[in-house]
């Protein structure tokens, strides 16, 4: 992030001499007042309008375990509207209303248009608006490179990254409508560090990075704000949900230094923390009149990691990511 700040304000006007850089000073000073002032007018606009809306309608996608349901859980008992999504879920109509102390679930596969786009004409339907949708759905691939299948790869990014896209692409519209609205992406430590043998679930996560830093700035002009939630480790049915490339068996040349590296990214999970914190962190996103790109969360340790890769030489980061992972 401090990386992000320095490459798109320091050097443009560090390139200018002389009277031109006074220019560029003047430019970039003007541009930065009507960033500001814009920014105020669309948390104006957007405070408003959720005040309007109470309780607040929010989507979020994979409730049935882990980070989604402990959302869906918290927000509903503080009094948001929330409906959950499972894949295994049935059609609304053929359901009963849930008691006061459950969210409302409904069908939905991020993988499929369809699915996508009914779930969400079915909430905008009922409700007439949509305030934040929460793109946690997400499984997790392991294995070597080397070990994974095309096909396998596809997979995790058409859940983790184009089941994203599409999401966004069927709240756009409304949201844009209603000048408001917040889209909060589950992304992952993992989207900002390369995993060792979660190289296709960093490359997933890593795109949602730049595509949420890129839609955040396109957005913005319709009072909609998009946020990064990036979990560290976390105790979740991830670990037992995990898919395993088809090549990773006994014969693969990577099989001692795999099994190592699983057996330390399960361990951390089965140690991380409880899913209920990023609970209580989104719902005070969701409060927030502006809030911030990036939400890393997780223990001390991983927050110092993070803090590594930015100050340390890349070589002793990398020495420091292979022992981690018992790969030296
Ligand atoms: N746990 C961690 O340590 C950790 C760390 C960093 C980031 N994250 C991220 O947090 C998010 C939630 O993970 P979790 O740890 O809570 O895992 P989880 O317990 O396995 O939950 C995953 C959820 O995603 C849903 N899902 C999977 N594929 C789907 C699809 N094609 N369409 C719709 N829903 C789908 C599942 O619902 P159904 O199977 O019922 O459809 C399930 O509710 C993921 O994006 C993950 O990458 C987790």
């Amino acid at each position: 992030m401090v990386m992000f700040r320095q490459g798109t304000c320091t050097p443009s006007v560090q390139a200018n001499a002389g009277c031109t850089q006074k220019l560029a000073v003047d430019g970039t000073f003007a541009l930065l007042l009507k960033l500001a002032l814009g920014g105020f007018k669309a948390t104006e606009v957007r405070v408003n309008r959720i005040r309007e809306s109470n309780p607040p309608v929010v989507l979020i996608t994979g409730t049935s375990s882990g980070i989604g349901r402990a959302c869906a859980t918290y927000l509903h008992q503080c009094g948001y509207r929330v409906y959950g999504t499972s894949r295994q879920a049935p059609d609304l109509s053929q359901v009963d209303a849930p008691p006061p102390e459950a969210f409302t679930v409904i069908p939905m596969d991020v993988t499929s248009d369809t699915s996508v786009a009914t779930g969400i004409q079915t909430i905008l339907a009922r409700e007439g608006r949509l305030d934040a949708v929460v793109n946690n759905a997400g499984v997790s691939l392991i294995g070597a490179v080397e070990d994974t299948l095309l096909e396998e790869a596809r997979f995790q990014l058409e859940t983790n990254f184009f089941g994203v896209l599409r999401v966004c692409q069927h709240v756009l519209p409304a949201m844009r409508h209603q000048q408001a609205g917040c889209i909060v992406n589950m992304s992952s430590m993992g989207g900002l560090v390369g995993l060792p043998f979660q190289a296709i679930y960093s490359a997933s996560k890593f795109a949602l990075e730049g595509f949420s830093e890129a839609l955040r700035l396109e957005v913005r002009p319709y009072g909609i704000h998009v946020v990064l939630i990036e979990p560290g480790d976390f105790q979740t049915a991830i670990t037992a949900h995990r898919q395993i490339a088809r090549g990773a068996q006994s014969t693969s040349v990577y099989v001692r230094r795999f099994t190592h590296a699983r057996a330390v990214i399960e361990a951390n999970e089965a140690h991380g923390s409880a899913p209920e914190r990023i609970a209580y962190q989104l719902e005070r996103i969701l409060r927030h009149a502006s809030p911030r790109l990036r939400y890393p969360i997780g223990s001390v340790v991983e927050r110092i990691g993070l803090r590594l890769k930015q100050v340390m030489p890349s070589a002793w980061f990398e020495w420091v990511m292979r022992w981690s992972y018992r790969l030296l």
